[in-house]
């Protein structure tokens, strides 16, 4: 249960100021909204100023990772090369790739190609081909603060097919962002992008999604995108979160690499597609923090 603190008490969020003259309104929305039957974040998921600046700290170096990335990727290229490229530039900038080692993960960045969903391992025998599309999903730790997102990037002629599986997932995470509506449900966010994948004809992946992010790499709440409305946590300000929905063209059936115990594939092998952006809520929408 949330609990209000004594109104003369120092602020919890570290502002240095008196409750009643800080959070205490907050709190009663939070409360209220508790009371009322909707799941609502834990103090510890609302990140103080501090934390905020240290994830954008992160951000600045993730974002330089997918920069690098996309200047130098293209056919015939292997993805260990885009693994070095990110291992390279985040630890140049002070930066530790957060997927290096992650529950025994074995590289520094993520790379699924075509039907890969997620969780693509790079390797030296992986060579990118023209009309190949790729996810390049990258993680940051930067003094205790994790940034998280992704790009898909098309290589060479990608035919009209696949091109438009990525913008229109690039849309889907447009759709998001607008839905990031503070004091509404996150239920209703996931909604809007999965009406939005399914209006073009496309499915979305059921049981991977997003999460909170910033002072761990996957902190509450479980993101879905193929939510229902007035369902999940309440948005509140102060909330970090991915969006990145993995929207598929074909079935949002999806298998794990039976060998390396990762990759995921759609099951029917036609391609899948996914961006990821890391979003703050705030009191009147949403920043982004990372993309
Ligand atoms: N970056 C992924 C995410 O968006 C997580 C990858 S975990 C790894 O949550 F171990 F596969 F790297
Ligand atoms: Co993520």
């Amino acid at each position: 249960m949330y609990k209000r603190l004594e109104r003369n008490d120092p602020c919890w969020c570290g502002s240095g100021k008196k409750y009643k003259a800080c959070h205490a309104a907050f709190d009663d929305k939070i409360i209220k909204a508790e009371l009322s039957g909707i799941e609502v974040p834990t103090r510890q998921l609302l990140k103080t100023e501090k934390d905020i600046e240290g994830i954008k700290k992160s951000a600045v170096i993730n974002i330089a990772c997918l920069d690098e990335v996309g200047s130098k990727i293209k056919a015939g290229m292997s993805t260990e090369e885009i693994d070095r490229i990110v291992y390279e530039t985040t630890t140049k900038m002070g930066g530790i790739p957060a997927d290096l080692g992650y529950e025994g993960f074995p590289k520094s960045v993520c790379t699924s190609i075509n039907d890969e969903v997620c969780h693509g391992i790079p390797s030296e025998d992986i060579i990118l081909q023209d009309g190949d599309i790729i996810n390049v999903d990258c993680s940051t730790i930067l003094d205790g603060y994790f940034s998280d997102s992704s790009r898909m990037f098309c290589i060479g002629n990608v035919s009209p097919e696949k091109k438009r599986l990525v913008d229109v997932t690039k849309e889907c995470i447009e759709v998001g962002l607008k839905n990031v509506i503070p004091w509404t449900r996150i239920g209703d966010m996931g909604h809007a992008v999965h009406q939005h994948a399914i209006k073009n004809g496309y499915t979305v992946v059921r049981e991977i999604g997003g999460h909170g992010c910033g002072n761990e790499f996957h902190e509450e709440p479980w993101v879905s995108y193929v939510s229902k409305p007035d369902t999940g946590m309440l948005m509140v300000p102060g909330m970090v979160f991915t969006i990145e929905p993995m929207v598929n063209m074909g079935t949002d059936k999806i298998f794990i690499d039976e060998e390396n115990d990762w990759t995921v594939y759609t099951q029917d092998g036609k391609p899948s597609a996914q961006w990821e952006v890391e979003v703050l809520v705030t009191e009147t929408g949403y920043e982004i923090l990372s993309y």
